[in-house]
Order: structure tokens, then C-alpha cells, then sequence
């Protein structure tokens, strides 16, 4: 019998996963490898009911985790011109996905976004005074952020749904291009901003034990405090490469070359830190599980 099992039946874990080739769900199904846990893949798409209802009775899952949502490519100013699409999969998908996992008396994992706020004067960049679970969203300058903030307000009525509040993922994969470092290396100049950010490494493993406590809600998803996009290229620069250098510029500057506004906030991780006391604050982990290990510049 697994060690762990899920509410009132003694069955061994067993994880249904959505997002099989996309960046989250493919690190979900390795920790479960790593970790011994059953899981499969749907194979069902979100917004087909059927299909998932099918998924679910087939693979007769513990938990479920929905790492499936459309982002765009090569950014979420995708969602401006598919608005159709994007609402397709992340509003009638997640909430249908939501309630199958109702109706079967699941918890469902959910990979949302803390891209719903944005600093304002109650909030104001650089005061350490960050978003809590309970504030209402109050940024809804893209329509992916947008779509984003009335899905996680009609979740709140699901009593079995985890809605965890990803910003800004990084990993210590620097070679895939989603991964934020990778992201601002590559780009011609960036802003800076302090932000709250989601180290994968350290957070994909805290939901799958999220998972297995059975806990539900709204979380900051983030690890404690923000670093901005300078104090990542100089990391970057001291751990990677010595020759590394890069342009800033401005909100302004950088609002010619996107289509939709971005998201900049400070997120207030106490809830996660009390649940999960070993969280690293942002820029010790991102030192522990992303620069250390990559490193290439030899310690002087
Ligand atoms: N990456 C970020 O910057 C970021 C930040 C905050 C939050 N998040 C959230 O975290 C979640 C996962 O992000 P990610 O970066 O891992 O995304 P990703 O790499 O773009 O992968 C998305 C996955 O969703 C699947 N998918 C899309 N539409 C679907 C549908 N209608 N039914 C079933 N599967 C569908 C895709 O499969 P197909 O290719 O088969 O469509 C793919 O496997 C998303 O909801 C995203 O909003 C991401």
C-alpha cells in the first residue's frame, strides 16, 4: 500500500497527468518516475468532457494534475489574436477538467498563473508587500492574464481544486527556451523589475506533495521575496558567462515591441512557506538549484 493515499480510500497513488508535451507536465511525469509514483497521461483534450471522463475511468487516478493550458507561442500576445482558442482551453477546459474531478470526488492540481496582479499603491514595487491568496486580481492588461483571473474566481467554488499561482518559471534546464533565464539572455534588451518567480526544480516536487496531503485552495506559488531581471543576467554573467552582457530598457521602451502589457508583482509566499517551512527564498534558490549546478566559470 502506498504511504499516502488520497481521502478516505487506502489505494496507492496514482496520478492522471494533462500537459504531456508541454514544459511542466513532462517534469511532472520524470519526478514521478524519480519518485516511484504511478501516473499516466490524458489523453483526453480539456474541453471534451467525454474524453476526459474516459481518461479518468481508465486510468482510475488518485489525483489529477492539470499541467495543460494554451500560453502562446512564441508569447501569450498569441492570445490577443486567439481568443477563441485560448478561451476554448482555459476557461471551458479547466473548468470542465475541474468539474469531472467534482463529480469523480478528486483533488485536482492546477498549474495556474500569478500573472493577475500587478504593483499598485497598496502594493507598491520594492516595499516587500506582496499579494495574498484572498486579493482579487487586478491586472487584466492581456487577455491570457485576463481569462486567467475568471477562471481562478470561479475555481474558488470547486472545494476540490488546488489552484497554484506559477510566475515566471525557471528551471535548471538553460537550453529550453521557456525557462525565463533563457528567455531575457536571448532577448535584444530587457526591463528590470523586481517580480516573485517559480523555481521549478525546487516547487514541481512541493505540489506533488501538495498532492498527497490533499490540499486545496489558492497558493502563491512562488518561492519567498522577488529578483529582477538585472540581478538574474548578473548571476548569469558570474556563474555562466564572463563575457555576458545585455541592454535594459524601459516599460515604455519595451511596450513598442509586445502587443499586450505584462504582469510585474510581488507575491506574498507565507501560506507556502508555513505548509513548507525548507522553501528557499527566490535568489538562494535560484543559486541552489539553477546557477550552482550549471556553473562554468570556476570557483576563484
Ligand atoms: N510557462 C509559463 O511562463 C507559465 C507561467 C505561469 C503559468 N503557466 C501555466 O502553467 C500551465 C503549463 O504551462 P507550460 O509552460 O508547461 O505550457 P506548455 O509547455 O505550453 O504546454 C501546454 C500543454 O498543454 C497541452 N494542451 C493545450 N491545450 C490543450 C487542450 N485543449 N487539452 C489538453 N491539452 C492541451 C499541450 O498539448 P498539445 O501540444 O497537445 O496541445 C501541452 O502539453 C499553463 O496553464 C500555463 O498557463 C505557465
Amino acid at each position: 500500500m502506498g504511504a499516502t493515499a488520497n481521502g478516505s480510500s487506502a489505494q496507492p497513488l496514482s496520478f492522471l497527468i494533462y500537459g504531456r508535451s508541454g514544459w511542466i507536465g513532462g517534469l511532472l511525469g520524470k519526478l514521478c518516475e524519480a519518485q516511484s509514483i504511478q501516473y499516466a497521461y490524458g489523453s483526453g483534450r480539456l474541453e471534451n468532457r467525454a474524453s476526459l471522463e474516459s481518461d479518468i475511468a481508465s486510468v482510475r487516478p488518485t489525483h489529477v494534475f492539470n499541467a495543460a493550458g494554451v500560453t502562446g507561442r512564441p508569447n501569450v500576445d498569441w492570445c490577443e489574436s486567439h481568443k477563441v482558442e485560448t478561451i476554448r482551453t482555459n476557461v471551458a477546459g479547466t473548468l470542465t477538467l475541474a468539474d469531472v474531478c467534482k463529480q469523480n470526488n478528486l483533488v485536482l492540481i492546477n498549474y495556474a498563473t500569478g500573472c493577475i496582479f500587478e504593483y499598485d499603491e497598496a502594493h507598491p514595487l520594492g516595499s516587500g508587500i506582496g499579494f495574498k491568496e484572498e486579493d482579487t486580481p487586478n491586472f487584466i492588461g492581456s487577455f491570457y492574464s485576463k481569462t486567467k483571473a475568471m477562471v481562478e474566481d470561479l475555481l474558488k467554488n470547486y472545494d476540490n481544486v488546488c489552484t497554484l499561482r506559477v510566475r515566471m518559471p525557471i528551471s535548471s534546464d538553460l537550453s529550453n527556451p521557456r525557462n525565463f533565464i533563457t528567455k531575457i539572455t536571448r532577448y535584444e534588451k530587457v526591463v528590470n523589475i523586481p517580480n516573485s518567480m517559480t523555481i521549478l526544480d525546487e516547487l514541481l516536487p512541493i505540489s506533488i506533495e501538495m498532492a498527497k496531503r490533499n490540499l486545496t485552495g489558492i497558493w502563491n506559488f512562488t518561492n519567498p521575496g522577488v529578483v529582477s531581471h538585472n540581478e538574474i543576467l548578473e548571476m548569469y554573467r558570474d556563474y555562466i558567462d564572463p563575457d555576458f552582457s545585455w541592454k535594459n530598457f524601459t516599460l515604455e521602451e519595451q511596450a513598442k515591441v509586445i502587443v499586450a502589457p505584462r504582469s510585474n508583482n510581488e507575491l506574498d509566499a507565507t501560506k507556502l512557506k508555513q505548509e513548507f517551512p525548507e522553501l528557499m527564498p527566490i535568489k538562494e534558490s535560484l543559486i541552489h538549484y539553477v546557477f550552482s549546478p550549471n556553473r562554468k566559470i570556476p570557483v576563484a
